[in-house]
């Protein structure tokens, strides 16, 4: 079922990250000639998503949303589920939070995706400091350097009232937003013509709590990459364009910079 739904999703068939080891993935066109490696860190609310569809776009990278992958398995016939989908489920079924080694074995069993030639841009994982240095070491296992981590900084007050108008396409996950970015057509998606729904946790009083969540559990990445020399801090105000071009200068920047170390390191 999930197959014919990614077809319809069009040209980004991520299915072989929602579906794990069993998802068929095919290269859309010709590989980019500078794969690029990047996290997306920002509280729930701050346009991860959608700074995600137009970086990938731009860049030609392909995102991989650790909420995508979970909300996606209800579609999923359970015995395709792998070990450690199943076992992320069960936590979830539970309303426990999923623990960092149960993540960290979900995006092991997709490791294709993080050495996939088109690169990767992680929204929403790493999530804790345990799950960015279980990445750090599958990446030095498999020599893939990062290249940047863009933070999206933004008032949790702001965030709640974009959750609050936040809608969701049912096929093709685009997201759209009352106020900001409404549909053509109420309740419908402008690209797959899917129907469009308010997630369950975008209601005020669970977005609170992922706010808090966040405050506690993600926030600390934000020194953690910092002193790694990768975050790019943004300020994820304003509209979606304005945060994206202020994203590539910001990128461009970095890969300027990390071209001229690494040439230094070679003299
Ligand atoms: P996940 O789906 O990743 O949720 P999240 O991190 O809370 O982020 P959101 O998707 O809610 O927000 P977003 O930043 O993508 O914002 P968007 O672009 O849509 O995870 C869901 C759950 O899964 C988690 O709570 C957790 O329980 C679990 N989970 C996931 N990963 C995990 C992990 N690694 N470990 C453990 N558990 C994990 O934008 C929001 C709205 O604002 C939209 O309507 C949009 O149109 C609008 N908007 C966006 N940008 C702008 C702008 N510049 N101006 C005006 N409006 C804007
Ligand atoms: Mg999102």
């Amino acid at each position: 079922m999930l197959t014919i739904e990614a077809e319809k999703a069009g040209p980004y068939n991520r299915s072989a990250w929602l579906y794990g080891t069993r998802g068929p993935c095919e290269p859309t066109g010709l590989f980019p000639s500078r794969p690029f490696r990047m996290i997306l860190l920002g509280a729930p609310g701050s346009g991860k998503g959608t700074q995600a569809d137009m970086l990938r776009h731009r860049l030609e990278v392909c995102p991989l949303s650790t909420g995508d992958m979970f909300r996606a398995a209800k579609d999923i016939p359970e015995e395709k589920h792998g070990p450690a989908l199943r076992e992320a489920l069960a936590y979830m079924r539970r309303g426990e939070l999923v623990p960092d080694e149960t993540v960290v074995a979900l995006v092991s069993e997709r490791l294709a995706c993080i050495r996939c030639r088109y690169g990767f841009l992680l929204d929403g994982f790493p999530r804790t400091v345990a799950q960015a240095e279980a990445l750090e070491k599958i990446l030095h296992a498999e020599r893939i350097p990062l290249d940047a981590v863009i933070q999206l900084d933004m008032p949790l007050e702001e965030a709640v009232a974009r959750l609050g108008g936040r809608r969701t396409c049912s096929i093709c996950k685009a997201t759209f937003h009352l106020a900001h970015k409404p549909p053509k057509v109420s309740g419908i998606c402008d690209r797959c013509g899917g129907e469009l729904y308010h997630r369950e946790d975008d209601r005020p009083e669970s977005a609170r709590v992922r706010l808090t969540e966040y405050e506690r559990g993600t926030a600390p990445l934000v020194s953690y990459y910092a002193k790694k020399g990768l975050l790019l801090p943004v300020a994820a105000a304003g509209p979606p364009e304005e945060v994206f071009e202020k994203t590539l200068k910001l990128l461009e920047d970095q890969i300027v910079r990390a071209a001229a170390t690494a040439e230094r390191s070679l003299v």
